[in-house]
C-alpha cells in the first residue's frame, strides 16, 4: 500500500509516521511531498522516519519529492496536511482581523476565511490529480479550515474525500482520564461543523454530559482562549452539550478578542509566532541522528492524536467491518437542520464501501443550531467565492460570519486580506 502525504515538511509528520508504523495496514511506501522551500525540512523528516521504522522493525520505504502528481500516482490514501503560505501567512490571519475589532484565528472568522481562500485553489488541483492518477484513493484532509476545505472538495464533485479533526479524540481521552475508565468505555455523539460541534458523552451507557460540564473542563478551555472571560455561573452546566473549544470565540467574542490582541502585542506574539519558535527547536531535535522516535516536545503543538484519527480512518476505509468514527462528511440528512450536501462533523459508520453518517436522534440544541446555520452559510459562500473568484460572494461570506460586525467591517477586512494574500488568492472580480 502506498500513501502520499502532502505538506510532509510539517513538524507534525513524525506523529503521523509513528501511527503509520503501528498501523495494522500493509503500508509499504510513504511519499513525502513538499514544495522546494520545504526541501530541507522534508529531508530531515525522511531521515527521522527511516530511523523510526528501523527501530519499529518495519520495512517501509520513504520517498521525498516535490512532484505531487508522481506521489499521488497509485496511492491508496492521499493525506492533506499542507499550509499554503506557511506560518508567515498564518501570522497575518491572526493579526489583520484584529485591526477590525475581530479575533484573528487560523480556522475561525476572517483569518480562517483568508486561509480557506488560499487553500481551496490548491485543493482543487490536488482533487484533479487524485481523480486522474489514483481514482480509487481516499483523500483525507487535515488542512485547515478542515470542514470548509472538505466542503470545497465535495462541491467540486470529489466524493472520495473526508475531513478529519483531532478534537473529538481529545474529548474522548479527556473524559476517560477524568473518569478513570478506559477510552473504549467512553462514547461521544458529535453534531455540528468542524470546530463548531456539540458533543454528548456517555460512559457505560449512562449520559454523563452534564457531569463533565460541571467538572469544569469546558471552562478550562475557555480560560486558554480568554483568561478574563466571565461566563455566567450556570453557563456551561446548562448548555446541554459539551462545547467544542472553538465555540468560545462565538460565545465570548470580546474576551477572546482582547486576549488575541494582547498576545499579538506581546513579545512572544501570536500563536503562529510561538509555533515558529517551537518548530525551530523541534527540527533541531529531528536532525539529531540518535533520535529514533517522536520526541515528547511535539506535544507543544495542538495536533495531538491526529495520527490516531488518520490511521483509524485508513483502517476503517480498508476494512469489511463497519467502524464508528467522527468525521467531516456529507450530511445526507443525518443532521436534519442542515442541507443534504452540507459537510458536517458527525459520527459515521465507515468501511471499504464508504462513509455513512449516523442520523441524529434528537434535534440540534437551538443555541448551537443558531451558530451552525450562520457559519454553514458563510462556508458555502466562501467556497463559491474561492471557486468563482467572486468579490461579491467574498464580501457576503465575511458579512454572513457571526463574528464580523457589519458591512463596513466586511469590506475593510476583504480589502486588507486580499491585499495581504495577493500572491495566493484567486483573482477576485
Ligand atoms: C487543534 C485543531 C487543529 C489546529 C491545531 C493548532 O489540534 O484541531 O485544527 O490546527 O489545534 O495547533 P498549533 O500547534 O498549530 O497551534
Amino acid at each position: 500500500m502506498k500513501i502520499a502525504v502532502i505538506g510532509a515538511g510539517s513538524s507534525y509528520t513524525p506523529e503521523l509516521i509513528e501511527g503509520v508504523l503501528k498501523a495494522p495496514l500493509p503500508i509499504e511506501e510513504v511519499w513525502l511531498v513538499d514544495l522546494p522551500e520545504g526541501r530541507e525540512r522534508v529531508e530531515t523528516i525522511a531521515g527521522l522516519s527511516v530511523r523510526m521504522a528501523r527501530k519499529a522493525g518495519r520495512n517501509v520505504r520513504f520517498v521525498t519529492t516535490e512532484n505531487r502528481p508522481e506521489a499521488i500516482e497509485g496511492a491508496a490514501f492521499v493525506l492533506n496536511q499542507f499550509r499554503v503560505g506557511l506560518l508567515r501567512m498564518r501570522e497575518l490571519d491572526e493579526r489583520l482581523p484584529l485591526r477590525h475589532g475581530v479575533v484573528g484565528q487560523e480556522t475561525t472568522g476572517p483569518g480562517g476565511f483568508a486561509n480557506a481562500m488560499r487553500t481551496i485553489p490548491v485543493v482543487r488541483e490536488i482533487a484533479e490529480e487524485v481523480e486522474r492518477r489514483a481514482p480509487s484513493a481516499w483523500l483525507l484532509n487535515f488542512t485547515n479550515p478542515a470542514g470548509l476545505v472538505t466542503q470545497a472538495l465535495l462541491d467540486l464533485g470529489h466524493h472520495r474525500a473526508v475531513g478529519l479533526c483531532n478534537i473529538p479524540r481529545i474529548t474522548e481521552r479527556m473524559v476517560a482520564a477524568g473518569a478513570g475508565v478506559p477510552q473504549e468505555a467512553v462514547r461521544i455523539t458529535v453534531f455540528g461543523l468542524n470546530h463548531l460541534t456539540g458533543t454528548r458523552i456517555s460512559i457505560g451507557g449512562e449520559d454523563v454530559t452534564e457531569q463533565v460540564l460541571r467538572m469544569g473542563a469546558a471552562e478550562a478551555e475557555l480560560r486558554k482562549a480568554a483568561p478574563e472571560a466571565k461566563p455566567p455561573g450556570d453557563f456551561f452546566p446548562s448548555l446541554g452539550f459539551f462545547p467544542n473549544p472553538y465555540l468560545n470565540y462565538f460565545f465570548f467574542p470580546r474576551a477572546t478578542y482582547r486576549h488575541a490582541l494582547e498576545a499579538a502585542l506581546s513579545p512572544e506574539g501570536t500563536r503562529a509566532q510561538r509555533v515558529q519558535a517551537i518548530e525551530a527547536a523541534l527540527f533541531a531535535r529531528y536532525r539529531q541522528e540518535d533520535l529514533d522516535e517522536k520526541p515528547p516536545e511535539l506535544q507543544q503543538r495542538g495536533g495531538a492524536f491526529y495520527s490516531e484519527v488518520a490511521i483509524d480512518a485508513m483502517v476503517a476505509l480498508s476494512g469489511d467491518v463497519p467502524r464508528s468514527l467522527v468525521l467531516n462528511v456529507e450530511n445526507n440528512g443525518a443532521i436534519p437542520e442542515l442541507p443534504a450536501h452540507a459537510v458536517v462533523e458527525r459520527n459515521a459508520l465507515v468501511d471499504r464501501t464508504g462513509i455513512r453518517p449516523v442520523p441524529c436522534e434528537e434535534p440540534m440544541p437551538h443555541l448551537l443550531d443558531a451558530v451552525v446555520q450562520a457559519v454553514k452559510e458563510y462556508e458555502f459562500l466562501t467556497v463559491q467565492a474561492a471557486l468563482e473568484g467572486s468579490r461579491k460572494k467574498a464580501r457576503e461570506a465575511l458579512l454572513a460570519h457571526p463574528l464580523v460586525p457589519g458591512a463596513e467591517a466586511a469590506q475593510g477586512l476583504l480589502d486588507d486580506l486580499a491585499a495581504a494574500n495577493a500572491e495566493f488568492w484567486p483573482t477576485l472580480r
